[in-house]
């Protein structure tokens, strides 16, 4: 048996004891898109593997979703929100400037007695926020914590540019972590990283301290998010196959100790492409972007969800979870589940 541990184990382990996923009900399909844009169901499913996507109406938000996620999650974990002790939001198209979404989740839940906020990562926000919940569990501070990716990325995307808005989709997963002494289960081993040098790659500039919405935009275009996309689609590939392979060594597993890869689910041709680098054969990747397009910090946790619910990852079974997205960031998890 590999040592799964990296040195001496930690007492305790954060253990997913709950997951659930969330997307508004509405959708737009490629052919839609066509009617909007220059671009055909052709060219998008070819390029990225999306089809289809979830979009919400202009009554819903992005504390909606994450607390109809959260709610699952709890249900699955069999836990009273009013025993949480964290509520941790990644997302980057929050509910408001403040406060935080994570307080609006706390509210619907009546979780009184946590602690919340809301973690800016973009892309790579669920896995920073696991990593996050694993250091206070191995130190035993506290016992359990919710964690939710949630993104409403449809309102801020260009809808008159094709070149990014065919990517992007609502949605919200979240997990139920909680700290437990059972051997190797749980969430073995983080790795976190950044490179601020690239923020232009990615990026969506009003209305923060820079651009206050007070003012008015030179480039009205920069309420929008702006990519690009051969940059991203490049870095993404080198930073992924980088990052598996030291987890992987980090932990002492080879590639065929790992039951499921469930990346970032940004276009399926960069997961395919960095799947192959690492030699991993498909039935161990798993890849939902057809049906959600690229829903940021809620990509990962949907996709787990809907992995665990179809039967292709079960208990006992070793996970990567692996990101990249704006700032840049990167990052990745090793659990057992
Ligand atoms: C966006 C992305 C799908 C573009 O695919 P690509 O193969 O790199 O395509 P290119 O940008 O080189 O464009 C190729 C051509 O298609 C055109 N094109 C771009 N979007 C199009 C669309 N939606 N429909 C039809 N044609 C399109 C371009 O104008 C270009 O035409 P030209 O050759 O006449 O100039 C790809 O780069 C990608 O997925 N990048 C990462 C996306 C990202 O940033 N995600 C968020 C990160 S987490």
């Amino acid at each position: 048996m590999n040592n799964l541990t990296t040195g001496r184990p930690p007492a305790y382990r954060a253990v997913i004891t709950g997951h659930g996923s969330f997307a508004p009900e509405k959708t737009l399909t490629n052919d839609e898109l066509g009617k909007m844009v220059d671009t055909s169901d052709e060219w998008i499913a070819t390029r990225t593997g999306i089809k289809v996507r979830h979009i919400t109406t202009d009554n819903e938000s992005t504390a909606m979703l994450a607390i109809e996620a959260a709610k699952r999650a709890l249900a699955e974990a069999n836990l009273d929100a009013e025993e949480l002790e964290i509520i941790i939001v990644a997302t980057v198209t929050p509910e408001m400037v403040f406060p935080s979404t994570a307080s609006f989740v706390q509210r619907a839940l009546g979780a009184k007695k946590a602690w919340v906020f809301d973690l800016a990562a973009a892309c790579s926000g669920f896995v920073y926020g696991l990593s996050i919940v694993q250091q206070f569990m191995e130190s035993s501070r506290y016992k359990n914590a919710l964690v939710i990716g949630a993104e409403t990325l449809s309102k801020i995307v260009d809808w008159t540019d094709r070149t990014s808005c065919i990517l992007f989709g609502d949605g919200a997963g979240a997990f139920v972590l909680e700290r437990s002494r059972d051997g190797r289960k749980g969430i073995i081993y983080s790795t976190m990283h950044s490179d601020g040098d690239r923020w232009e790659a990615l990026n969506c500039q009003a209305y923060g301290s820079r651009h206050p919405a007070s003012r008015e935009l030179e480039d009205p275009k920069k309420i929008y998010m702006q990519i690009k996309g051969r940059e991203v689609y490049q870095q993404a590939i080198r930073r992924i196959v980088e990052t598996i392979n030291s987890s992987l060594k980090a932990c002492d597993l080879t590639i065929d100790d790992i039951s499921m890869l469930i990346s970032h689910q940004m276009n399926a041709r960069i997961i395919e492409s960095a799947s192959k680098r690492l030699e991993l054969p498909n039935e161990k990747v798993f890849i939902n972007i057809g049906e959600y397009g690229n829903t940021s910090a809620a990509s990962v946790p949907i996709a787990f969800d809907e992995c665990v619910r179809t039967g292709r990852i079960k208990r006992g079974d070793i996970v990567i979870l692996v990101v990249f997205g704006a700032g840049l960031t990167w990052g990745a998890n090793v659990l057992e589940f």
